[in-house]
């Protein structure tokens, strides 16, 4: 007993000081320093969502598009005329003004606390539990970063081939299935008919449509995006249920009916499609295995790159860096 004691004794000391060292985040990181933290980015999220509900996805979109430049450090909040917000695929972003709220509620009660990249981190867990998903605990600790530059940004693209997109994950720690996973935050919100319209027409100068679209789909998809038509238009993710967070998306993806040339390229592609087929069926257990394998993976990628302890800062307005 005696032995082992003084075994561990300095292993545990070498394990603490590299945690200190390296930094990390845990739940409840907020707990004894304002203790009301989650309770206040919940409720702010609550009440916009009621009043705007595609504010989720706006929000849920915003904290990947976070995370994969520069680690989730909020540095797509910060203003600039070249910062990360100015670049073309951030050009549409929503909820914006749902993270400001937050913020100033908690720098009312806890000021200098609390920082803009927790909050968007758990404003895009709270979002998600808003529009019928489970939720997952969050590990709160990030600091804010100082650097935004629309340059840096690089996300994967809508007409990227899975090799791409795994590839373009597999460089921010994420795995395959995470990539399945993730791309399931597509259950919510929807996508400009610009970002698929080469799919309806002319798909790779075939002068025919992509073959993989349902015919029924398709019409649909003409409907709303018609040749020459307005490319802004916005059309759901996930059809039939685009604000509720459910497993509907990758039936959707097996039956012809994925929107984004990158989501349907998932069925096409054996080593996706027998992740996709996995969260597929309308049993509450389908159900629930998604939620919780969402959460886990949104968890891992709350990891990417983090700051922590005493790098960056805690911004004082999510905005501009203090
Ligand atoms: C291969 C990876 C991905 C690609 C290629 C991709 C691409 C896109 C595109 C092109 C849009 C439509 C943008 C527009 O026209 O406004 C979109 C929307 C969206 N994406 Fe992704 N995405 C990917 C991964 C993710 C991940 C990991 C998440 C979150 C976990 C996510 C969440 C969303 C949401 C919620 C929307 C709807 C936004 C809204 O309605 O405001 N996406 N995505």
């Amino acid at each position: 007993m005696e032995v082992h004691t003084h075994i561990k004794t300095p292993f545990l000391f070498v394990v603490l000081l590299a945690t200190l060292a390296l930094g990390s985040t845990r739940v409840g990181f907020y707990n004894t320093t304002c203790s009301q933290a989650e309770t206040i980015v919940r409720s702010v999220v609550e009440s916009a969502v009621r009043l705007n509900q595609t504010f989720a996805p706006g929000i849920l979109q915003m904290f990947f598009h976070d995370c994969f430049v520069s680690g989730c450090d909020a540095s797509i909040l910060l203003d600039g005329s070249s910062s990360e917000k100015t670049a073309g695929p951030n050009s549409l972003l929503k909820g914006f003004e749902v993270i400001d709220a937050a913020k100033s509620m908690l720098e009312t009660a806890c000021p200098g606390v609390v920082s803009c990249a927790d909050i968007l981190a758990l404003a895009a867990r709270d979002s998600v539990v808003q529009v019928g998903g489970t939720g997952w605990a969050v590990p709160t600790g990030r600091r804010d970063g100082l650097v935004s530059l629309a340059s840096e940004v690089t996300f994967p693209g809508p007409k990227d081939s899975v090799d791409d997109q795994i590839v373009k994950f597999v460089k921010k720690g994420l795995n395959t299935k995470d990539l399945v996973i993730l791309v399931g935050g597509h259950t919510i919100g929807r996508a400009s008919c610009t970002t698929f319209h080469h799919r309806l027409y002319n798909y790779s100068g075939t002068n025919v449509p992509d073959p993989a679209i349902d015919h029924t789909f398709l019409r649909h998809l003409r409907t709303m995006c018609p040749e020459g038509g307005d490319g802004a238009r916005r059309v759901a993710l996930d059809t039939d249920s685009v604000n509720n967070f459910d497993n509907s998306f990758y039936g959707n993806l097996r039956d012809g009916r994925g929107v984004l040339e990158s989501d349907s390229l998932l069925w096409s592609d054996p080593r996706t499609q027998k992740i996709v087929q996995g969260f597929i069926g309308g049993s509450r257990r389908h159900q629930s295995k998604f939620n919780k394998m969402f959460g886990r993976s949104m968890v891992k990628m709350s990891k990417i790159e983090l700051k922590t302890g005493k790098q960056g800062e805690i911004r004082r307005v999510c905005n501009k860096i203090n």
